[in-house]
């Protein structure tokens, strides 16, 4: 089934889906900022989110799909106990895998949302993780936060929906707040190789670029660069299902 041409169109389409419905969800809010983004979140957009909404709790299925091998991924790369932020924390779903996976670590999530900032606190009240802090608002794009005190930063699904400037304040931000030895674990979809990885991975990009063409897929390469030029040493660079990829950074010594 999976490699008949009828197998081939279902994985496709469920793929297709899948990374539209990120999108849409990521629409919403920029529909909310008043134009970050091209465009307002249409009825019709919010109910092809798919998000279901329980006491507040928000719900992609992106996150229940990706979040196994992202712990997968995580586990050796995290500490046994300290301090953890996540970047654009989205529903919080995530967040909770995390406090619940790692217990050793405070885990802190953030995110730009009203909605999403509500469905985390929602989602932590629900699960009563004592190593979950409330959610705070941040913006990674801004060009001079700083968030001291944490040994890790994890950002998911984020560089693509942002401008190639912006994918620079998120690198300058983390770089600024994690101190020597920090970590930032980086996970979405890329281009790499000057090309894309996939025609589903074309096709998504060529979507959000039409409706701003400063968005879209940033080259691995470019933000390793990035990275490397803000005091970061790559670790690793982790293949991860539906031509994700996992990045591990450390904060070099000065
Ligand atoms: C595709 S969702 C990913 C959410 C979550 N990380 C996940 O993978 O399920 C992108 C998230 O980024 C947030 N976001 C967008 N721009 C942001 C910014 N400048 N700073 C922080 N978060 C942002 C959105 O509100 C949304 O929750």
């Amino acid at each position: 089934m999976r490699n008949s041409p009828e197998g081939s169109i279902l994985l496709w389409v469920r793929y297709a889906f899948c990374r539209v419905n990120d999108w849409f969800i990521c629409v919403g809010r920029y529909g909310d900022l008043g134009g970050c983004m091209a465009g307002e979140r249409p009825h019709s957009v919010a109910c092809i989110a798919n998000e279901e909404v329980q006491d507040g709790r928000l719900s992609a299925p992106s996150a229940a799909r990706n979040i196994a091998p992202i712990l997968t991924a995580l586990r050796p790369y995290l500490p046994e106990n300290g301090y953890a932020l996540e970047l654009a924390s989205g529903t919080g779903e995530h967040a909770i895998s995390y406090a619940r996976t790692f217990p050793g670590i405070v885990w802190q999530p953030t995110d730009i949302a009203t909605e999403r900032l509500d469905s985390i606190d929602a989602w932590r009240a629900q699960a009563g993780l004592r190593n979950m802090r409330l959610a705070q608002f941040l913006d990674a794009t801004q060009p001079d936060w700083c968030a001291d005190g944490f040994d890790v930063m994890i950002t998911v699904n984020l560089l693509h929906l942002i401008s190639g400037p912006a994918m620079r304040a998120v690198v300058a931000g983390v770089a600024r707040s994690l101190a020597v030895g920090g970590r930032w674990c980086l996970y979405g979809p890329f281009r790499s190789g000057g090309g894309f990885r996939s025609e589903g991975d074309r096709a998504f990009h060529q979507s959000l670029s039409s409706h701003d063409p400063d968005i879209g897929y940033k080259d691995v390469e470019t933000v390793e660069a990035t990275a490397d030029q803000h005091g970061f040493a790559c670790l690793a660079r982790l293949e991860m299902p539906a031509n994700n990829l996992m990045l591990i950074f450390e904060k070099r010594p000065h």
